[in-house]
């Protein structure tokens, strides 16, 4: 997978992408992260990337021209499957979404500043928006970070163990059972005894009813209209 992120401040962008699994993954050679500096490719004096905003009002947005110029300059080079603008008025962000990207090959991302992006770059070369939440970050970059690593660790290979990306929260719809390591017993607070019994059907069985149980008291909203509404714990 490759991910092109078009940015005003590529230095927010580093570190993400240099430590464990996401560093595992370009290691591998399974995840490509380039990030662009918008302001390379601006035709404006002083690398000028914002401007007011027509009709007034405060803030400034960013200029049309400059992201046409770096878009078009990347899709000259391959096709892409995905034109990812992050911004708090997309859908919200979740598993089901992270899953789904995880399948593609080529994207580019836009990180906005100011008041956001010309909405003719939205309207004419933006396939997919996407909010990491309901609240306003300063820019996009943290919220573009959150999402590659949402998905370039499902991409197949990243995972040591693949199978333990199937066990992580949100991945069957419900939250992750607890999990416990060494010692059994600390200060007295002991390990359900289930998960020493050596009995993988048992242990299976105690996770997925935890799994129902946490996700029942703490997220009832999963379980609207899935498989386990109703479901008596
Ligand atoms: N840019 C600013 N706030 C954001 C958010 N909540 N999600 C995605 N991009 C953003």
């Amino acid at each position: 997978m490759r991910i092109d992120i078009i940015t005003v401040l590529p230095e927010l962008l580093t570190s993400p992408f240099s430590h464990s699994i996401m560093k595992r993954a370009q290691t591998k050679g399974l995840l490509e992260v380039h990030t662009h500096n918008l302001r390379d490719h601006t035709p404006y004096k002083q690398a000028q990337v914002d401007d007011y905003q027509f009709g007034g009002g405060a803030g400034m947005v960013m200029m049309p021209e400059p992201l046409a110029i770096l878009i078009e300059k990347l899709q000259a080079e391959r096709k892409y499957d995905e034109i990812i603008y992050m911004t708090p008025d997309g859908p919200v962000f979740n598993q089901k979404t992270a899953n789904m990207l995880s399948l593609k090959e080529n994207m580019i991302i836009i990180c906005g500043h100011y008041k956001g992006i010309d909405d003719r770059i939205r309207e004419h070369y933006v396939t997919r928006e996407i909010s990491i939440g309901d609240y306003v970050l300063s820019g996009g970059e943290l919220a573009a970070a959150i999402v590659v690593d949402a998905i370039g660790r499902l991409i197949p290979g990243v995972l040591n163990d693949e199978t333990s990306a199937l066990f992580d929260s949100f991945q069957d719809g419900l939250l992750a059972p607890p999990v416990y390591t060494r010692p059994a017993d600390f200060r007295g607070w002991k390990v359900p005894d289930v998960l020493l019994s050596g009995d993988p059907k048992k242990v299976d069985e105690w996770r997925h009813e935890q799994s129902l149980k946490r996700t029942a008291e703490r997220r009832p909203d999963l379980l609207k209209n899935s498989d386990w509404e109703g479901y008596r714990y």
